[in-house]
């Protein structure tokens, strides 16, 4: 019998051309891992470990928190804040950038993350996820600031995302590609199942949260109007839509096989003065980057999500990403 790839060979190897040997990099992923395997723990066990419902308490996005949204975020703040491989964290759940503890060694890179996407699906046990982007530090610099993390996606040295799903998955690039892992919850280890997936360029599946319309602008409108009338309408193919409402599982429909996420401006967004519902650092961009590494595209519908430079760890922005041909549609009538 053989083990297979794990990921953590996986990244021994990828490593090397970024690195060299020092394992700093190998040694991050590992930290990401244990956490993601905890939280997948935690996500399997639910009600029975008493970690559903609410925490009556908000995040700086004045979100009502679930219980989870908090505890995942300690679970990833104990997981990497003390081996030395990170010099600072940004994540949804804290208003500012966490800084290490005095005595905890750095390391050389930045982590931003989601601990929990999709925490208003938790309680009716519907798939959730965790995501993350990873910069690389200033060097020199003991406690890096917000300023240090305001870096285009284009920066990024790798990003990734977990899906609590019937199988838990992690799903991982650092620029050559985008690679899937499946845990073997009886040995605790994620293997390699999906190698350099691809996005198929056309689609007939679109993903969007409907429901708010009449709030859209003109070229969304435009958009998803032709979808809906399909061969009836400009168009010369129906369309079917999905709605999870979790990001990280659209995001694996659409790299499994194919599709459309859109989460755009919209009137309501901006009458709450913020400039859309999805926050660049540590959803959009790090999704961008698996997207564009398997062959699709993310887009603003105004400009190429990971050339965008950031103003804030919680900027919010519109989200256009999946089927290249789609994406260019729609960006494209955002541009008439
Ligand atoms: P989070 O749970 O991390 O706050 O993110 C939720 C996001 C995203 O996962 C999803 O695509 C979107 O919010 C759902 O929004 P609606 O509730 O408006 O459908
Ligand atoms: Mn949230
Ligand atoms: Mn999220
Ligand atoms: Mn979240």
């Amino acid at each position: 019998m053989h083990i297979g790839t794990t990921l953590t060979n996986f990244i021994i190897e990828t490593q090397r051309k970024f690195e060299g040997a020092t394992g700093e990099f190998t040694g991050l992923l590992n930290d990401i891992s244990v956490a993601c395997k905890k939280i997948s723990d935690l996500v399997n066990k639910g009600d029975l470990v008493g970690v559903l419902g609410t925490a009556s308490t908000q995040n700086v996005q004045g979100e009502e928190q679930k219980k989870l949204d908090v505890i995942t975020n300690e679970i990833f703040i104990e997981a990497l804040a003390h081996n030395g491989h990170v010099a600072a964290l940004a994540s949804e759940e804290m208003d500012d950038v966490y800084h290490l503890p005095e005595d905890a060694p750095r390391g050389k890179y930045l982590v931003l993350f989601d601990p929990l996407d999709g925490s208003s699906n938790i309680d009716v046990n519907v798939s959730v996820g965790t995501i993350f982007s990873i910069l690389k530090a200033p060097p020199g610099v003991r406690n890096p600031s917000k300023e240090d993390f305001l870096k285009p996606g284009t920066e990024q040295v790798a990003a990734g995302y977990c899906v609590y799903g019937p199988s838990t998955m992690m799903v991982l690039t650092t620029g050559t590609g985008t690679n899937m892992f499946t845990l073997d919850r009886d040995f605790g280890e994620f293997l390699l199942t999906h190698s350099n997936v691809q996005i198929p360029e056309d689609t007939q599946e679109f993903a969007i949260n409907a429901s708010n319309m009449r709030f859209w602008e003109q070229p969304v409108k435009r958009y998803i109007g032709e979808c809906l009338e399909g061969k009836d309408g400009a168009r010369d193919k129906d369309f079917n839509m999905r709605w999870i409402a979790s990001m990280v599982a659209e995001v694996h429909r659409i790299l499994t096989r194919g599709g459309v996420f859109m989460y755009p401006l919209d009137s309501k967004i901006q009458a709450k003065g913020q400039g859309g519902k999805l926050r660049l650092m540590y959803e959009a961009n790090p999704m961008a980057f698996l997207i564009e590494q398997a062959g699709g595209a993310c887009t603003t519908g105004r400009e190429r999500m990971m050339t965008l430079s950031p103003d804030d760890i919680h900027q919010r922005v519109p989200v256009i990403l999946g089927s290249r041909n789609e994406v260019d549609r729609v960006t494209g009538y955002h541009q008439e």
